[in-house]
């Protein structure tokens, strides 16, 4: 199998997490005697100090020459005062957009050894095993008019979405509840905004093209209580942009840390992998930042652009298994615990390779 793989780690954690990716990734290559081609360029704040752009064309044309695309995090405080067009994070929407990838799935699974962690109660988020999917490339987030009038001191977005938008990410949804536990739910404000209106109608009309999936729709408000009080309810949850990016974050609270949530863009011309956490200048450069949802966001690599399914599966049994044997990162542990082995980024990262290589030899 080859696979030409660009990875722009871009701020703060980013190259620390992505480099544990790329080292485990290496060795699945070397372990069935795969070609993966590795590539790095610049994107989001690196990118505007070095290129004066936060997407240089250098790297755009890189990454719609490759097979995949494993970005770290965009945004350093430094830029927190600019406006939205000349920020970090506009690397990231644009590289999203030119990419093509309309689908954004963020598996949110609740890892049984970290149920301490979260301050829901352990026989709430037991078991819990969701599956967003998230429109990325409509909605809010591009949709216009949009402006800030500093004259008039009024500013306004746009949600807008097309029948077709919806009906594709619908199909991906449904699609993948067809493989997993068969049922979809759908999130909305079909009670207050039109474009929601617009959302549901176009679900239940490709609904019927998989009669073997359960579809509900929830709203948005309550979807993010049922979430904390009922995740185990869930199994593939489709949301528009928005939506979708406040209750990832807040399905992190079921598996204990954003550090352990990996995402895939799929759908574009390219797939583009992302852990669903930022940045986080605060931590950057000490050792601290967890990549296990980097490291999760490479198994994802092999799940859906390699089609290495039983590698993918490796790579998600080490992370569980390293977990079990009580290693852990300083965002995975509470400050009165006890028994745990606290580990630095890179000894993790050593920590799942070598717990990998005892399942590839036992495969
Ligand atoms: C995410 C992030 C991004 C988003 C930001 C950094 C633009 O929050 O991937 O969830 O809002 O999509
Ligand atoms: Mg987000």
């Amino acid at each position: 199998m080859k696979l030409k793989i660009l990875i722009t780690a871009g701020d703060g954690i980013g190259p620390e997490v992505t480099k544990e990716a790329v080292a485990v990734l290496k060795d699945v290559a070397a372990a069935g005697g795969h070609d993966f081609a590795f590539d790095e360029k610049r994107i989001g704040g690196v990118a505007i100090e070095q290129d004066g752009t936060p997407l240089p064309e250098e790297t755009l044309k890189a990454a719609l020459a490759s097979d995949a695309v494993l970005l770290g995090a965009v945004g350093a405080n430094k830029f927190n005062s600019l406006p939205p067009e000349k920020r970090p994070e506009v690397g990231l929407l644009n590289i999203r957009t030119e990419l093509g990838g309309f689908a954004n799935l963020r598996p949110a699974f609740a890892f049984k050894e970290l149920a301490i962690n979260s301050p829901l109660r352990p026989e709430i988020i037991e078991g819990a095993d969701i599956l967003f999917v998230r429109e990325l490339l409509g909605g809010l987030y591009f949709g216009k008019p949009r402006e800030w009038n500093r004259v008039t001191r009024e500013s306004w977005n746009t949600m807008r979405y097309s029948y077709d938008e919806v009906a594709r990410v619908a199909r991906v949804a449904f699609k993948l509840a067809q493989g997993r536990r068969k049922k979809l739910t759908s999130v909305d404000k079909a009670n207050v905004l039109e474009v929601s209106q617009l959302w549901r109608a176009t679900v239940d009309e490709i609904a019927v093209e998989f009669p073997d999936v359960t579809l509900e729709h929830q709203l948005v408000d309550s979807m993010a209580m049922h979430l904390m009080n009922q995740p185990r309810n869930y199994d593939v949850v489709l949301t528009e942009n928005l939506f979708g990016d406040i209750l990832s974050d807040e399905s992190a609270v079921i598996t204990g840390s954003l550090g352990m949530l990996p995402s895939a863009t799929i759908g574009g011309k390219v797939n583009l992998y992302e852990p669903v956490h930022g940045s986080a200048p605060d931590i950057a450069g000490k050792g601290l930042a967890n990549p296990l949802g980097a490291i999760l966001t490479g198994a994802l690599i092999l799940r859906y652009s390699a089609g290495l399914e039983a590698e993918a599966a490796t790579v998600e049994s080490a992370v569980r298994k390293v977990l079990e044997q009580g290693f852990r990162t300083p965002d995975l542990v509470r400050a009165n615990s006890q028994g745990f082995t606290v580990l630095s980024t890179t000894e993790m990262g050593a920590k799942v390779r070598e717990t990998m290589k005892t399942l590839l030899v036992g495969a």
